[in-house]
């Protein structure tokens, strides 16, 4: 579906953020993989995340949906069953990379997962390589990329350091170790997403951390209960710099994630000189179990342009579209570098970010690992292609807002991967948008 975003004039309002869709995979993954039932309290319903209740229905775990709390019965460290099809992922690469830590320890079963056409373009050798080494039997296409056929087997505890940081491979290590026979670590080059270590930690595992490098011990059982899940700042994101560009914009944001693993944008946004007011999170020497949360009060400002560096991009690696859109607003430039990681997302983002913004006015050049914007001149508007990529639609949509003659986004829909209700919500906070589904 096509839809048109035409120049705002100042949002205003309050609204809560989805929930989180990291969390909301590993509650459901967790539960799944518990020994007593785990109450999901606001589980995100939106495809990517009913994808993982459907694959864990599939696995043998007993799953009910309250309106907005979901309850899993699980099926056990070692109890998967063999769904005799194949486990569709849909467009969710999270599921398919944190699964498959799980089921490579199901002894004498093999699982295979699939998904859409844009999963068959995402790399899974980077999980299938610490699987192997830990004993079980992986094949993908081409060596690479889904189907993977995975074999499970007695695991080995292994020290495994990731070439490039990223949260879903050490995830999937993790979660392996909890079945192998000694303790499993995972080091980084850059600290990334830790929900799944504060999660393994509720649920009463031995899991530290030491700078960069995460230790777990096997487990006999997870006890997990309860998961709140917190608003998704990645989501919220996109209402933040809808905020911050538009001017005359007040905004409230309530609930949202504040992890500090996860606010790397809110600091950029800072950074730049846009106002976003909350209690975000300051770096901890410890790992801590609870996931912290906080409103954010967003009002326009004047952007400045700013760098963001390797160190940075995991913290925030899927508002980066956000921060080339920030700089087409900024004065001077915004430069990011080694995210070469975007070229491997729901779609390659370096190229659908430059083009796509390019083709809207904006002043930008791509590089192997990043891009530069010079900024200042805002964006005059036209139409954009969200490439089938939930976050090039959003910010397609925000571009609209913050442009002078507004934005058609082709494929609007694919927002429903992670917020199905972000036209809704944009909508509420002023902005207005018309369907063109002919077109
Ligand atoms: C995610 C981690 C990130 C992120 C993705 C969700 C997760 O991927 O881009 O949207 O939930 O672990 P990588 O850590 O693999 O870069």
């Amino acid at each position: 579906m096509n839809m048109r975003f035409a120049p705002a004039r100042g949002l205003s309002g309050e609204l809560r953020a989805p929930a989180d869709k990291s969390i909301s995979h590993r509650a459901a993954l967790l539960g799944a993989m518990a020994s007593e039932p785990v109450r999901i309290e606001r589980y995100l319903r939106a495809a990517d995340t009913l994808s993982t209740l459907a694959a864990v229905r599939a696995l043998g775990a007993l799953v009910e949906q309250h309106g907005e709390h979901v309850l899993v019965r699980g099926a056990g460290l070692r109890g998967a069953s063999e769904p005799g099809e194949p486990i569709d992922v849909g467009n969710a690469g999270t599921l398919l990379r944190l699964l498959p830590g799980w089921l490579a320890a199901q002894e004498g079963c093999t699982f295979t997962l699939d998904g859409d056409e844009s999963i068959r373009r995402r790399p899974v050798d980077r999980i299938a390589e610490p699987l192997r080494r830990m004993g079980a039997e992986l094949h993908a296409r081409d060596g690479r990329f889904p189907p993977l056929r995975i074999d499970g087997a007695r695991l080995r505890a292994i020290s495994y350091e990731l070439e490039v940081a990223s949260a879903q491979v050490k995830s999937c290590i993790l979660l392996a170790g909890l079945t192998a026979d000694g303790a499993t670590t995972v080091g980084e080059p850059a600290r990334s997403r830790d929900h799944t270590e504060r999660l393994l930690l509720r649920a009463g595992v031995a899991i530290h951390r030491n700078g960069l490098r995460v230790t777990v011990a096997s487990a006999d059982e997870l006890l997990l209960d309860r998961v709140t899940v917190p608003g998704d700042a990645s989501s919220a994101a996109f209402l933040v710099a809808a905020g911050v560009l538009v001017p005359g914009s007040r905004l409230v944001i309530r609930d949202v994630g504040v992890n500090w693993t996860r606010t790397g944008f809110l600091r950029i946004v800072r950074r730049m000189r846009g106002i976003v007011l909350g209690d975000l999170e300051a770096e901890l020497g410890e790992l801590e179990a609870d996931e912290p949360v906080s409103d954010l009060d967003v009002a326009h400002g004047a952007l400045e342009g700013t760098t963001v560096g390797a160190e940075e991009v995991p913290l925030a690696i899927d508002e980066l579209p956000l921060v080339a859109l920030l700089g087409c607003f900024a004065e001077g430039e915004t430069v990011v570098r080694g995210a070469q990681e975007l070229r491997v997302k729901e779609s390659d983002r370096i190229a659908g970010v430059v083009e796509g913004l390019r083709g809207l006015g904006a002043d930008i050049e791509a590089a192997p690992d990043g891009f530069a914007v010079r900024g200042g001149g805002g964006l005059r508007g036209g139409v954009i292609d969200a490439r089938g990529d939930h976050r090039l639609a959003m910010m397609g949509a925000v571009a609209g807002l913050a442009s002078r003659e507004g934005v058609e986004v082709l494929g609007m829909d694919a927002a429903a991967v992670s917020y199905p209700a972000f036209v809704e919500d944009l909508t509420r906070l002023g902005g207005s948008h018309d369907e063109r589904s002919w077109s």
